[in-house]
């Protein structure tokens, strides 16, 4: 009866297009099944606009979430206010969530092989996307179904349950995904892989280990610039994962695999700050609570070299912390390497200049970083404001200058004072006087002087009591008496006053 009325009913237009819903909709079913079936199982060197596309699922699946919800919320309120269930506003709002639900689970699937995921909570939240997905065309279709028969279909129960049930599976899959949340360099690490140059480029996440790309990272940015090739303290090398593997001076093997609490690395990490031998010692930029964490977790679970990330970021134990790290460390990675690649830029240009300029120009290990000493070759020449400006737009690179027996004035220490890492300035058998030295009043890391056997004017001495972070002087054979040095002591106890020749350079 109700059927002939419907037919009847000049609304037969209407009943068409459901008709055409009605074929469109199990269509699209099909095809997402079979497209989730068939589709490559691997985006590795693929498609970059697919890796992107994939990163935008995290935006995308909002549409689907607010439309299904919105959905069920209408038929509910509609059994009391029509108003809501209109047969348009019903219509499009489901085939908008089929749409987006479709958009979605196709963009969480690129996702899903192009960030090579594994674990459980990533299947079922890709089984949970799918359920919904398929729920939502189920009763979509089941609606335009229905719709031929009755003008409430939003009213069937089999509808609402439908609904219902898709609903249910939505909210369990957005659980499930917001478990899996990603770093801050989502979407800008495919768009800067697919627009390379303007930044070193950073690894795909899935090629990423846990020793090489994060660990290592984290000792060569707290770690390595005591612990290298050029300095060894504690006779520790710490730039390979062999050299980790091996004990230092104590005698204690730094990395025990499955032992953290036995590795001496760990055990140092651990001293209060005043220990002596904390690690880093006091002063230096300490390992972060998260770093703590992630050795540890990755010493406890056997150090391995080759752990990919990937593991880690499935095991919720650990993701967390290792999603936090990673950002930071990734950035750290890319500074290192700018640093590294600047450095041996720097380390050419320098080699040519020490040619040119006949001086001697070389790595300081002594310093901290990445830095080079200068002094002169045998027998020194002159070396004045020409050669100064010459290597003024390296001056940061410099911690140590001995232009010891060179013939250099006052003058030339106004260029030497702009070195602003300069530690340590070798200047005697010179022929300054002292009047230079008010140029080092601002100078934050000069520690090391020396100025033996140079004409210094007893009056310019004082000179020296300002540079704020003076630490040793050699001063002997000048017109300075004993007297005044001894007087200087007093007000500068924390200067060390050394009435010796002292090396020539260091
Ligand atoms: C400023 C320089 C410096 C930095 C930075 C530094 N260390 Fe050290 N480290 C030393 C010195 C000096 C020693 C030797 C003296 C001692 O044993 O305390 C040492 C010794 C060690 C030893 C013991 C070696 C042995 O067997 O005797 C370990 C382990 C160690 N460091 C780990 C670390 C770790 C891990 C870091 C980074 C978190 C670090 N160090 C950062 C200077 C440094």
């Amino acid at each position: 009866m109700t059927r002939s009325n419907f037919n009847d009913s000049p609304n037969t237009g209407k009943t068409k297009s459901s008709g055409i819903w009605g074929i469109i909709l199990p269509l699209l079913l099909a095809s997402l099944i079979l497209g989730l079936t068939f589709l490559p199982t691997s985006l590795r060197d693929v498609s970059s606009v697919l890796v992107l596309a994939g990163r935008f699922h995290p935006l995308i699946l909002h549409f689907p979430i607010v439309i299904i919800m919105l959905t069920a919320v209408f038929v509910v309120i509609g059994r009391y206010q029509p108003v809501f269930i209109h047969p348009l506003l019903v219509q499009g709002l489901l085939i908008m969530g089929c749409l987006t639900a479709f958009g979605a689970a196709f963009a969480g699937y690129f996702l899903f092989i192009s960030e090579n995921y594994t674990g459980d909570t990533v299947y079922n939240h890709l089984y949970g996307g799918i359920l919904t997905g398929v729920g939502i065309c189920l009763t979509t279709t089941y609606y335009f179904y229905q719709k031929q028969n009755t003008p409430h279909a939003a009213k069937n129960p089999v509808f609402v349950g439908l609904l219902l049930l898709t609903n249910g599976a939505l909210a369990y899959t957005s659980h499930i995904g917001g478990s899996l949340t990603h770093g801050q360099d989502f979407l800008t690490e495919p768009l800067s892989r697919l627009f390379p140059g303007s930044e070193v480029p950073l690894k795909p996440r899935e090629e990423l280990l846990v020793y090489e790309d994060v660990i290592h990272t984290i000792l060569d940015s707290k770690c390595l610039n005591c612990h290298n090739d050029n300095k060894t303290k504690g006779d520790l090398l710490m730039t390979t994962h062999d050299q980790l593997l091996k004990a230092g001076k104590s005698g204690k093997i730094a990395l025990i695999p499955g032992n953290p609490l036995e590795s001496e690395l760990l055990v140092r990490v651990h001293l209060p700050v005043s220990d002596d031998e904390r690690m880093p010692p006091e002063g230096k930029p300490g390992l972060s609570e998260e770093e703590i964490q992630l050795i540890t977790y990755w010493i406890e679970n056997g150090a391995e070299k080759e752990l990919p990330i990937m593991q880690l970021l499935n095991d919720p134990t650990i993701a967390p912390t290792l999603q936090a790290l990673l950002p930071k460390v990734q950035q750290a990675q890319q500074r290192l390497s700018l640093e590294k690649e600047a450095f041996e830029e720097v380390a050419a240009d320098l080699e040519k200049l020490a040619l040119k300029l006949s001086v001697q120009i070389e790595q300081d290990t002594e310093a901290e970083g990445s830095f080079f000493r200068l002094r002169m070759n045998f027998p020194p020449k002159r070396f004045s404001n020409a050669e100064l400006l010459e290597l003024e737009p390296y001056f940061p690179y410099f911690s140590s200058v001995s232009l010891a027996s060179a013939d250099v004035s006052d003058d030339e220490l106004f260029f030497i004072a702009k070195m602003a890492n300069l530690q340590k300035l070798f200047v005697q058998k010179t022929r300054i006087d002292g009047s230079g030295l008010p140029y080092f009043h601002t100078h934050q890391k000069l520690e090391t002087l020396n100025i033996s056997f140079t004409p210094l004017v007893p009056g310019n001495i004082f000179h020296l009591l300002d540079i704020p972070q003076l630490k040793e002087v050699y001063i002997f054979g000048t017109p300075v008496k004993l007297d005044i040095i001894e007087a200087l002591q007093t007000y500068r106890p924390d200067i060390t006053f050394h009435i010796e020749e002292g090396p020539l350079f260091q």
